[in-house]
């Protein structure tokens, strides 16, 4: 695995899932990690694990994000990088016509407006420094379609707006990826494969093997990588498991 030794890197989502994963990988590479989620119990935890710095952070809120990337600042004046693995799943299988406006305005402000914020705020403190690397993480969902409305468009917001980021930082010497992950097995990936289960009424062991669910772990090698300097001729959009 490659040598992450000097880089600060920031991680959102980082009390569970892939996000942990990430987390606990960088830290084994070298690398000073800030663990920063909404969940404090699971995020300290976590953290004091991975013998990394916990912030708390709702993606979605502007004033969270903007003391999440100041906190960072305060302490080492600059970020290497930033992966973005906050997100939720709400609303998988309901019909469209149930499809209610919370739902989809909430998954919308974190996933796709949350992600967005992560981006400003650290772009900020990256081009202080003249380089950074910015890892969003969307789904395949974002391209073959999702179990949720909301979810799926969000994720497809994600990738534009990787785009968008692209055009934009390459100048200040910030390169961005957006990651697409498949099926991996998290508490976000069971809880719709146990809405799948019950709506189908078949059991939860039988929905989980027919998947073939990867693990965090082989996205944070991925992640790991790409946040590394051997991964600098690597643009745009990675599908992983
Ligand atoms: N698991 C999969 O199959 C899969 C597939 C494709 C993409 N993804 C994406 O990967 C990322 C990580 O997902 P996961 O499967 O590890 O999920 P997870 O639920 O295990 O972890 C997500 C983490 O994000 C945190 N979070 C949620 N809302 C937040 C907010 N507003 N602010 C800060 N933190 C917040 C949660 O507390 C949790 O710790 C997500 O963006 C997800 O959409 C997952």
């Amino acid at each position: 695995m490659p040598n992450l030794d000097k880089k600060i890197i920031l991680i959102t989502g980082a009390a569970a899932g892939i996000g942990c994963a990430t987390a606990k990988l960088a830290a084994a590479q070298g690398a000073t990690v800030f663990m920063a989620d909404i969940d404090i119990d699971a995020g300290e935890k976590a953290a004091a694990e991975v013998n990394a710095t916990y912030l708390h952070v709702d993606i979605a809120d502007e004033l969270s994000v903007q003391a999440m990337v100041a906190a960072v600042k305060e302490k080492y004046a600059h970020l290497d990088v930033l992966i973005n693995a906050a997100g939720i799943l709400k609303g998988a299988y309901v019909p469209l016509g149930e499809f209610n406006i919370a739902t989809w305005r909430e998954v919308m402000d974190i996933n796709t407006t949350g992600t967005f914020l992560c981006a400003k705020h650290a772009a900020a403190l990256m081009r202080n420094a003249g380089r950074g690397v910015m890892i969003l993480i969307s789904s395949l969902a974002a391209v073959g379609g999702s179990s949720s409305f909301a979810y799926g468009a969000s994720k497809g917001g994600v990738n534009a707006l990787a785009l968008c980021l692209e055009h934009s930082l390459a100048k200040d010497n910030i390169r961005v990826n957006v990651v697409m992950p498949g099926n991996i097995d998290t508490g976000m990936k069971r809880s719709v494969i146990a809405t799948e289960a019950e709506q189908r009424n078949i059991s939860i062991e039988s929905a989980v093997s027919a998947l073939k669910l990867g693990n965090p772990e082989g996205v944070a090698r991925v992640l790991v990588w790409l946040a590394s300097d051997e991964a600098n001729y690597v643009r745009g959009v990675i599908c992983t498991r």
